[in-house]
């Protein structure tokens, strides 16, 4: 059984103050934070064994790129991917979608084709596919969601045609929490013989991922937002479709061969990875998922599914509080509106008592306009907070309130 005061002491940032108050951090589905294990693997890297990958004949370059290689190696593991090929490394999810967007604009997408998201993503898995509509003449459909923030399975059904090329949807919602029936939703989009991909950036830092049992096509995430660095991120593909796709960009490392007639393009993963990567970072993704590992999945499962539980009932005890995302299924992220307050007005209070909450759309404005509100307050919780920050969070509303009321 792990102890969640051991594990704090290894995040040197939660040590600190915020405006004089112990920082109680909870904004964690914008960023975690960093142990020093990742910290350290970085340091390591750039102290130790820093030179460019995959090209140098020396020994140093040669440690550089077994490093590297290592850590993909690790990734792949972690998602439970077929190959290492199939991790690409990226900046972040965001580029992971748009590698797939802009390909897909470029070899697959015709006019009258249809890509399908679903109505609680985040920015970053509609507007890539916007583009490549308005590129292509190829329309977006959206799977719509109920007012507790739970997809509508039957809505998808109707949606699925022989015009539909893929069904592009989060795993985890960023402002809701829900927890999207995935498994089923490939299912589904498979029976049609329409691909998935998914948004995995708020599901990694939560639950086991294991893309094969998924049956996800591409699977989307984010360092920064599972305790690794910034920057840094993967977009792991099922091999048939990534060697599929044409390159993403243009550069050094992606081909076999340039000449000014032709150029011919590496085999999977460098295809897609041009130019020098974020070698550091793939290092320091690795040493986070080893982090992870060394935790279990367990105990972070049952840690968190406590504290939001304890969360959900504290803030709802609270007159005038009321949560947004009431899915049966939820990760640890806990929306709420307060009756007459704007929401940058909670964040401002709490962050007086030093809680950094979130405060906004989230990047989602369309949930927003959904369940009619313009905003939320949004607290999200990693292994390392604690029930004692649940209740300084509790106390911070209740303040709002006195102030406001
Ligand atoms: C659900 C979801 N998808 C994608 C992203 C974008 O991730 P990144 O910061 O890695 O580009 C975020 C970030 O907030 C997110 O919450």
């Amino acid at each position: 059984m792990r102890d969640v005061a051991t594990v704090r002491r290894d995040f040197p940032v939660l040590a600190g103050t915020a405006n004089g108050k112990p920082l109680v951090y909870l904004d964690n589905a914008a960023t975690s934070q960093k142990p020093r294990q990742v910290i350290e693997a970085l340091t390591r890297f750039y102290t130790e064994e820093n030179a460019n990958i995959h090209r140098g004949v020396y020994e140093l370059s040669q440690r550089a790129t077994l490093a590297y290689e290592r850590a993909r190696a690790n990734i792949q593991r972690f998602l439970n991917a077929a190959d290492p090929h199939e991790i690409v490394f990226v900046r972040g999810a965001t580029e992971a979608i748009n590698l797939v967007a802009t390909t897909m604009t470029r070899s697959r997408l015709r006019r009258e084709d249809e890509i399908v998201v679903s109505a609680m993503e985040h920015h970053s898995n509609i507007v890539p596919w916007q583009i490549a509509c308005e590129l292509t003449g190829a329309r977006l459909r959206v799977i719509p969601m109920n007012d507790a923030g739970e997809l509508d399975l039957e809505a998808l059904a109707a949606l699925l045609n022989e015009r539909t090329r893929l069904v592009a949807v989060t795993h985890v919602s960023n402002s809701l929490g829900t927890i999207n029936p995935v498994r089923t939703i490939a299912r589904m989009a498979h029976d049609a013989g329409v691909p998935v991909l998914v948004d995995g950036a708020q599901a990694a830092p939560h639950l086991p991922i294991d893309v094969q049992d998924l049956g996800a096509d591409f699977y989307a995430i984010s360092g920064h937002k599972m305790f690794g660095p910034t920057g840094i991120g993967v977009l792991y593909g099922r091999t048939e479709l990534l060697d599929d796709l044409p390159p993403y960009q243009g550069g050094g490392e992606m081909i076999r061969s340039v000449t000014f007639e032709e150029t011919t393009y590496a085999p999977l993963p460098a295809k897609f990875e041009a130019g020098t990567p974020h070698i550091a970072g793939a290092i320091g993704l690795g040493a986070a998922v080893d982090y992870i590992r060394h935790l279990s999945w367990d105990w972070i499962e049952q840690h968190e599914h406590d504290l939001l539980a304890y969360a959900t009932e504290a803030l709802t005890a609270i007159p005038g509080v009321r949560i947004i995302g009431t899915a049966r299924e939820k990760a640890a992220v806990l929306s709420f509106v307060m009756d007459g307050i704007h929401a940058h007005d909670i964040g401002t209070i709490l962050d007086q008592e030093g809680i950094a909450i979130r405060a906004g759309h989230h990047c989602t404005q369309p949930v927003m306009e959904r369940l009619g509100v313009p905003a939320t307050a949004r607290a999200s919780f990693a292994f390392y907070n604690t029930r004692a920050e649940v209740d300084a969070l509790a106390q911070g509303v209740a303040k709002v309130r006195e102030v406001f009321g």
